[in-house]
């Protein structure tokens, strides 16, 4: 069996102790140590604030992994794992402090790669530390998180505070969605089979419903949350990287160029929604007290810590076009919630129906055939379609079917790759086209900032207000029928 390698690094995480750490990046280099997909010389550098030894930290890190784990802890990967683990004591705020990491690290042999999963004030202080201990030269890296500013104007901010220090080259900027097996599928599906690839426009296409509902609500990061709302948690992030993944051209390869130069062209072709189209193309709501999975929840209202008299969203839907000549004239109707229904990811592309109807007598309305693409959970896809029931009538007898493929990673299911197991494996390699580049970043804050400056200034636009475990506000399913259309149902 090959086993892929990858480079030697000294991985430094700045929010050591932080949720993201413990819930994500602990199990993900868990089982990238597993799966033997790190080098036998990396090393895992934890940099925070406590007084404590590698022995504190290791012991904390044994337990998080147990929590976050879906699986019972092999004592030999544990062994293995623990053993690169070193712990740094920095305040990020004290420039010298970056001196101490750097007697820590190996920078004759490994790659120092920094992952910033601190919050965003914190981060320019990384920034400038490392920097000025030199300790930003090629080959190292650094990794952001999302939120990058809460407009053009910050996420620019950001963006030229790293720019000091780090080349675009180093700069790997997270979106875990593409780091989802399902996201990366829609490559496949779109380019690697010539039917979808040839039927992939406006001429065959009458709409598209891209759906991320969940049910979580926003139980103890409420102070957080308001400040972002679901509009920028959400949307100018992981909405519109599926967006761009369906409608972009083909790239010419598959390297982070041309992947990217492809995505920031859709980017650069949304129609703007501003003041004037706002009430027709959005709408907002925010969740009212209600049952999920039969539990009563409370309202967003009554969460721990709320002000009573926000008016943030936790849901947004939005009749999204693009101005080039592949998709004009076709809406995209995105949607995505908190305190939904359930939780799932879904696309359903429409079909145009066929302009002469051969089988009038068949009482049969000929509805428009589906393709129903289920990201999670149980990926798979669908297809709606019309066929004869058999019989010897002279007329035709129609009825509707559906074509279904298995849960594509069913019998993966033991060896299924996380998303940040991926992001971080692929850092570790040094292969940027599954991160977000500036541009993308700063041409979808362009496209989103005038939707929220537009809800500021404009009358009859708080949120309206959806009960928990419904599929949000009135208004969405409204904003679907005066274009004669409806949300494709959650089966
Ligand atoms: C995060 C958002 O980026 O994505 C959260 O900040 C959201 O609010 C989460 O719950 C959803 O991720 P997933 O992978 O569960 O769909």
């Amino acid at each position: 069996m090959i086993i892929e390698t990858n480079q030697a690094c000294d991985l430094v995480i700045f929010g050591a102790k932080g949720d993201l750490t413990k819930r994500k990046l602990l199990p993900a280099l868990y089982k990238l140590e597993k799966s033997k997909k790190i080098h036998e010389h990396t090393r895992i550098i934890a940099a925070g604030r406590a007084n404590w030894n590698a022995q504190d930290y290791i012991k904390m890190v044994k337990t998080e992994i147990k929590n976050f784990l879906n699986e019972e802890i092999n004592e030999y990967v544990w062994e293995k794992l623990s053993s690169r683990i070193f712990f740094c004591n920095i305040d990020v705020y004290e420039q010298l402090h970056f001196f101490r990491l750097k007697k820590i690290l190996n920078q004759k042999k490994n790659i120092n790669i920094y992952y910033c999963a601190v919050p965003p004030n914190t981060l320019n202080s990384i920034f400038k530390g490392l920097g000025d201990a030199y300790l930003n030269s090629i080959p190292s890296r650094i990794i952001l998180e999302k939120p990058l500013g809460t407009c053009l104007e910050t996420s620019k901010k950001i963006n030229n505070q790293i720019a000091k220090y780090f080349l675009e080259s180093q700069i790997f900027r997270i979106d875990h969605y593409l780091g989802k097996e399902s996201i990366l599928n829609l490559l496949a599906l779109r380019f690697a089979n010539s039917f979808f690839f040839h039927n992939w426009n406006n001429k065959t296409i009458d709409h598209i419903q891209i759906t991320v509902a969940e049910e979580v609500g926003i139980e103890d990061r409420w102070n957080y949350f308001d400040m972002i709302g679901q509009m920028r948690d959400m949307v100018q992030n992981h909405m519109l990287q599926i967006l761009t993944i369906l409608t972009m051209d083909q790239p010419k390869n598959i390297t982070s160029e041309s992947i990217r130069h492809e995505k920031v062209k859709i980017l650069r072709a949304l129609n703007p929604i501003n003041m004037n189209n706002i009430n027709k193309n959005t709408v907002r709501g925010q969740y009212s007290s209600g049952f999920i999975k039969g539990e009563k929840v409370p309202s967003y209202l009554e969460e721990n810590g709320a002000n009573k008299s926000s008016q943030t969203e936790t849901f947004i839907a939005i009749k999204v076009s693009l101005n080039n000549k592949k998709w004009f004239g076709v809406p995209f109707y995105i949607r995505t919630g908190k305190r939904l229904a359930h939780k799932y990811s879904e696309i359903v592309v429409y079909f145009k129906k066929s302009p002469y109807n051969l089988f009038k007598n068949s009482k049969l309305e000929i509805l428009q055939n589906k393709l129903i693409i289920r990201l999670e959970p149980n990926t798979n896809i669908k297809f709606d379609f019309i066929n004869k029931i058999p019989g010897l009538e002279k007329e035709y007898k129609l009825e509707y079917s559906q074509l279904k493929s298995s849960d594509f990673y069913q019998k993966y299911s033991k060896h299924l790759i996380d998303a940040y197991e991926r992001l971080l494996f692929e850092s570790m390699k040094g292969i940027q086209s599954l991160f977000v580049c500036r541009d993308e970043v700063e041409e979808a804050w362009k496209w989103i900032d005038p939707i929220i400056d537009g809800w500021k200034n404009t009358k009859n636009n708080s949120p309206q207000l959806y009960t928990s475990g419904t599929w949000g506000p009135k208004n969405s399913d409204l904003m679907l029928a005066n274009d004669n259309r409806y949300w494709y149902q959650f089966h």
